[in-house]
């Protein structure tokens, strides 16, 4: 494979073992392979059980799966109210003063919203969007900082059958646009603004931006959190608060079919255009709530923290629906984690006795540059189970983070998953997974994984694709409007198998580690970004003629976005115009670290560009065999550029 890489290397290296602890596995949901035992005698009657289990119908499925590759249905002919299972009935076994969230503002302003507390705002806000003509299968996209109101929002949206488009504060006017066109969504929910790094981050501005092209948005909601100035258009936009003041608190949650569609969300594929990935309800939920159970052990006085936003999936199933879904209380925070200071989120952790604690590994390598001084400010006697998603972890990270936050004795959960597979796919269970620093293990029971070669030959030792096998509950059902995109992307490379676009290695036992994309897919910070999105966006602005990106190995992002640019002859563009050009189109994650202008990009004799070469010379690599390109000279220049140019952190 191509896109195998030093650090890869170095994982396999990796001889370390941690298993549980007797302690840990004392006081553990599952401490045997019994999970698994069962899952693999019958893997549908296995997550039958858990959808039984964990979750509570209106009327029951007569079916568990229904199975027409590529396209599945769970749990069909079964009812259920997604926000009911997430509320109601937590209230209703007495429940209702258990904390749902301790919201942690960034400014150190806090709310502790209960089970009870949630239930009445999401009940209003079901009421609200009601009276703003939304309906069973409207679409309602969602724009919004971290604060309560996102996940009101989204639950309000699920209790009357609306599918939530939720779209990352961070991304720019025009990547809203295009996500609310796509969806067609008819109300959008926004915010002034947001705290970030000390300062107020307007979004209603944006929001204004985007909309003026977006002929379907007849409303717009707007939450009052940065208290910074906004325009408001009267009979289009409206305050949350004053809507909320004469709302009824009264909505009773309506069952809905089991694969009534539950929101989209965009995600990056190898194309510029994002796709807006399916996610319906009832099998989604039990995977998520499965999961969320068994992967952080989750015991009745946890507390637990996901530092994701709920702009991402990580959001959605391990802060939204996984967590409320099983009556968790949860920590939120809004801001980020050097604000004021470089311990912030030991801080939090300190005064909420957070215990189980899930961020992304990005995050982690930033704390080690930050020293282990920082989390030793404070007592972090309370955690018990750390997690990662997002991105490969490598070793050296892991250990640390066992080390220094975990203080040797937590086990870590490395979960590998994806926007597409909705919850939790490979993961070790804490109280019986042995693990290995930087190999997400096993899957999880009842989800069947395998390694292929190029062939589709199972690989039973060393490198190849990452295919999942069978069906799960909570597998995406589509991209929206676009059925083919969906059979070509996902369901062609290999048939009969969902090709999840990642390398992976198995071990001599058997450990899966996995080893980041194999497409045209970037992974920066744990976030997926595609190089025809970075491209499109450069070649966008008026004086680019050409535009070739690159993901380039990096030790505190993972991947960092490299652009090499032809500019069109006569005309002229500084490396800062073309990144503030790249923010304003997508927004500020996609900014390409490093600029390199190029009279001409390296080509094949039929002109295809070679990204292989490019990355070589954005990690400094000696160059193969450049014989296949049409004209050598470009990449002498280029990496003599290279040695030269100065790159933004
Ligand atoms: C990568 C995030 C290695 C992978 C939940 C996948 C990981 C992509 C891991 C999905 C992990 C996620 N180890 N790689 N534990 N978790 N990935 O859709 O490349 O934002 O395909 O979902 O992240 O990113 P997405």
């Amino acid at each position: 494979m191509a896109d195998e890489h030093d650090t890869i290397d170095a994982l396999l290296d990796e001889q370390r073992t941690f298993p549980p602890t007797a302690a840990f596995k004392e006081q553990a949901l599952v401490a045997d392979t019994s999970l698994y035992d069962e899952a693999r005698r019958d893997d549908e009657g296995f997550w039958a059980r858990q959808a039984a289990d964990l979750v509570t119908w209106h009327s029951d499925w007569h079916t568990i799966c229904e199975w027409e590759l590529p396209f599945s249905k769970w749990f069909v002919g079964g009812t259920l109210n997604v926000s009911e299972n997430c509320l109601d009935r937590h209230v209703a076994a007495g429940r209702g003063e258990t904390v749902a969230f301790h919201w942690e503002g960034e400014p150190g302003d806090t709310r502790t919203i209960t089970y009870a507390d949630l239930l009445t705002e999401v009940q209003q806000f079901a009421n609200v969007l009601k009276g703003l003509g939304v309906g069973k299968g409207d679409r309602v996209n969602i724009y919004l900082p971290m604060i309560p109101e996102a996940a009101v929002a989204m639950l309000a949206c699920a209790r009357i059958g609306a599918p939530h488009s939720v779209v990352f504060g961070g991304f720019s006017a025009q990547s809203l646009t295009d996500r609310i066109n796509d969806a067609e969504a008819k109300v959008l929910i926004t915010a002034d603004g947001g705290y970030r790094r000390g300062e107020v981050f307007p979004l209603k501005p944006a929001a204004d931006e985007a909309i003026a092209d977006c002929p379907t948005i007849e409303h717009v909601v707007v939450v009052r959190r940065g208290g910074n100035d906004v325009d408001m258009v009267a009979g289009r936009d409206h305050w949350y608060h004053e809507l909320m003041d004469g709302a009824s608190a009264d909505c009773p949650a309506e069952p809905m079919d089991s694969e009534q569609l539950l929101f989209l969300l965009y995600t990056s594929g190898t194309t510029g255009k994002p796709k807006g990935i399916m996610h319906t309800s009832g099998g989604y939920l039990t995977h998520v709530a499965y999961t969320h159970k068994y992967v952080f052990d989750l015991q009745p006085d946890d507390v637990y923290w996901c530092t994701a936003d709920v702009g991402w999936i990580t959001g959605h199933s391990y802060i939204v629906y996984g967590p409320l879904a099983n009556g968790a209380t949860q920590v939120m925070y809004e801001g980020v984690p050097n604000y004021p200071d470089n311990d912030r989120f030991w801080a939090i952790i300190e005064k909420y006795g957070v215990t189980k604690f899930y961020t992304a590994p990005t995050a982690i390598r930033t704390f080690m540059k930050w020293g282990a001084k920082e989390p030793a400010k404070h007592d972090l006697s309370s955690l018990k189970v750390l997690g990662t998603v997002g991105e490969p972890i490598n070793p050296e990270a892991w250990i640390w983070y066992h080390t220094n936050i975990g203080g040797g004795r937590c086990p870590i959960v490395d979960t590998w998953w994806q926007t597409e597979t909705g919850g939790m796919m490979i993961s070790p269970l804490p109280g019986c997974t042995t693990t290995k620093p930087g190999s997400a293990t096993f899957p999880l029971p009842g989800v069947s994984a395998e390694v292929v070669d190029d062939e589709a030959r199972p690989v039973l030792h060393g490198g190849g694709y990452l295919t999942l096998t069978r069906p799960w509950p909570g597998m995406l059902r589509g991209i929206w409007g676009d059925p083919q995109r969906y059979q070509d992307t996902y369901w062609s490379r290999f048939e009969g198998r969902y090709f999840a676009g990642d390398g992976c290695k198995l071990d001599d036992d058997g450990y899966l580690w996995l080893l980041g994309r194999v497409d045209d897919v970037m992974n920066v910070s744990g976030h997926r970004i595609s190089t025809a999105e970075v491209e499109s966006a450069l070649v966008s602005h008026p004086s680019v003629a050409e535009a070739a990106v690159v993901g380039a190995n990096d030790d505190t992002t993972g991947q960092a976005i490299i652009a090499y640019v032809t500019l069109r002859g006569g005309l002229d563009a500084s490396i800062d115009d073309l990144r503030t050009h790249v923010a304003h189109e997508i927004g500020a994650i996609a900014k390409p670290k490093t600029i390199y202008f190029t009279p001409d990009l390296p080509k094949t004799r039929s002109g295809k560009i070679m990204r292989r070469l490019l990355r070589d010379v954005a990690e400094g690599r000696n160059l193969g065999d450049t014989t296949t390109l049409a004209d050598a000279s470009v990449v002498n220049e280029l990496q003599r550029r290279a040695a030269e140019v100065p790159t933004e952190d």
